[in-house]
C-alpha cells in the first residue's frame, strides 16, 4: 500500500488524537502517504480528504477532541452513501482507511471493506462498550473526570448532610458508572448490567445513617433511567434532602490521561501496521495489556461483558 487514510467518527474521546499522531508518524515511518479525513463519515462522502504531514499531526498528542472533526452520519447508512466514499477514496488512490470510532463506525468500516477498501478499526469511545477489547480509548480519561467531580461534590454532600445522585453517561454499558462509583466510594451504583431494586438502595442508605453517616453518593448509569427518577423515588421514602448532578458532555472533553496516551499511540500505530500487513476487516484492541486484532464479524457478534466482580467488589466495600 502506498495511500492510506485515517478518520474519526461517532462520539469523540480524548485520546482520539493520539491516535491520529500515531497512525501519520507510524505511516511516514514505513514511506506510506496517509491522508486525513475531515467529518468523519460525511466528510468522506463529501470528499473532504487532506494529506497528511508530519507537521499537520504536531502538538495534538495531548488535546482532547478531534482535529479531524466527527460525525454520526445518516448518510453513510445508505447504499447510495456508501458508493460516493468509496469513489472519493478511488479517486485519491486511497487503498486502506483506518475507522476511530465505537461499534456503529465499525459496521460503516465493513461495508467499505465489502466494497473493496480495507479498513481496520480503532475502538475510540469514553462508553468502554466495544467487545474483545479491555479498553477504548477515552475511558480512562472520562473515568477521572468523572472521579474528580464526584469528589468535588461530596465536599458539599458532606457539608449539608445531602444525598446526591449523579448520572454518568456511557449509553447502554455501566463500565463509567462502575468503575466511577467504586474510585470514587459511592455507596450505591446503579447500571444496566446489575438489577438493584429501589428497597436496596433505600436498605443501603438507612444502615449509612443508622452508622450516623447523613450524606451519601449514588451514581446512576444513563443507560438505566434519569437521575431525577431516581432523586424523586429516594426523597418520598426517605424524606431527605436529595439533588441531582448529570455530568452531560463534561466526560467527553479535557486533556487525555497518560494511559489514553499511550493506549491511543499503540493502537493507532497498529493499525497502519494491520494494514501494510495485507490485513482488512479488523478491529485492533487491548487484551491484557497486549495489542491484538480481531474479526470485526467475530467481535461485532459478541456482547461487551461488563466485569461483575467489580460490581460485587463495589458493594461489598459500600456497606
Ligand atoms: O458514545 C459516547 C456518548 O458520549 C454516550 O456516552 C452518550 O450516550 C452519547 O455519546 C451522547 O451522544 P451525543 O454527543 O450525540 O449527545
Amino acid at each position: 500500500m502506498k495511500k492510506i487514510a485515517v478518520l474519526t467518527s461517532g462520539g469523540d474521546s480524548p485520546g482520539m488524537n493520539a491516535a491520529v499522531r500515531a497512525a501519520v508518524r507510524r505511516a511516514f515511518y514505513f514511506g506510506v502517504q496517509i491522508y486525513g479525513v475531515y467529518h468523519g463519515y460525511n466528510g468522506l462522502i463529501r470528499g473532504d480528504i487532506r494529506e497528511m504531514t508530519l507537521g499537520s499531526v504536531g502538538d495534538i498528542i495531548h488535546r482532547g477532541g478531534t482535529i479531524l472533526y466527527t460525525a454520526r452520519s445518516e448518510e453513510f447508512r445508505t447504499e447510495e452513501g456508501q458508493l460516493k466514499a468509496v469513489e472519493q477514496l478511488r479517486r485519491h488512490e486511497i487503498e486502506g482507511l483506518i475507522v476511530i470510532g465505537g461499534d456503529g463506525s465499525f459496521r460503516g468500516a465493513q461495508q467499505l471493506t465489502k466494497r473493496g477498501i480495507p479498513t481496520i478499526g480503532v475502538p475510540g469511545t469514553i462508553d468502554n462498550d466495544i467487545p474483545c477489547t479491555d479498553f477504548t480509548i477515552g475511558f480512562d480519561t472520562a473515568l477521572n473526570t468523572i472521579v474528580e467531580a464526584i469528589d468535588k461534590i461530596r465536599d458539599t454532600a458532606t457539608s449539608h448532610e445531602r444525598t446526591y445522585i449523579i448520572e454518568v453517561m456511557g449509553r447502554d454499558a455501566g463500565d463509567l458508572a462502575l468503575w466511577a462509583g467504586l474510585a470514587a466510594g459511592a455507596e450505591s451504583i446503579i447500571i444496566p448490567e446489575a438489577d438493584q431494586d429501589m428497597d436496596d438502595i433505600i436498605e443501603r442508605l438507612h444502615a449509612g445513617h443508622r452508622r450516623g453517616k447523613k450524606h451519601s453518593i449514588i451514581i446512576v448509569a444513563e443507560g438505566v433511567g434519569s437521575a431525577t427518577s431516581y432523586a424523586e423515588q429516594i426523597k418520598a421514602r426517605t424524606g431527605w434532602e436529595t439533588r441531582v448532578t448529570v455530568l452531560g458532555h463534561i466526560q467527553r472533553g479535557g486533556s487525555p490521561t497518560a494511559f489514553d496516551r499511550m493506549l491511543a499511540s499503540r493502537m493507532g500505530a497498529a493499525a497502519v501496521d494491520l494494514l501494510l500487513e495485507g490485513k482488512k476487516d479488523r478491529m485492533v484492541g487491548i487484551q491484557n495489556n497486549r495489542i491484538v486484532d480481531i474479526d470485526f464479524d467475530e467481535a461485532l457478534a459478541q456482547k461487551h461483558q461488563l466485569d461483575l466482580s467489580v460490581y460485587q467488589l463495589a458493594r461489598t466495600l459500600s456497606i
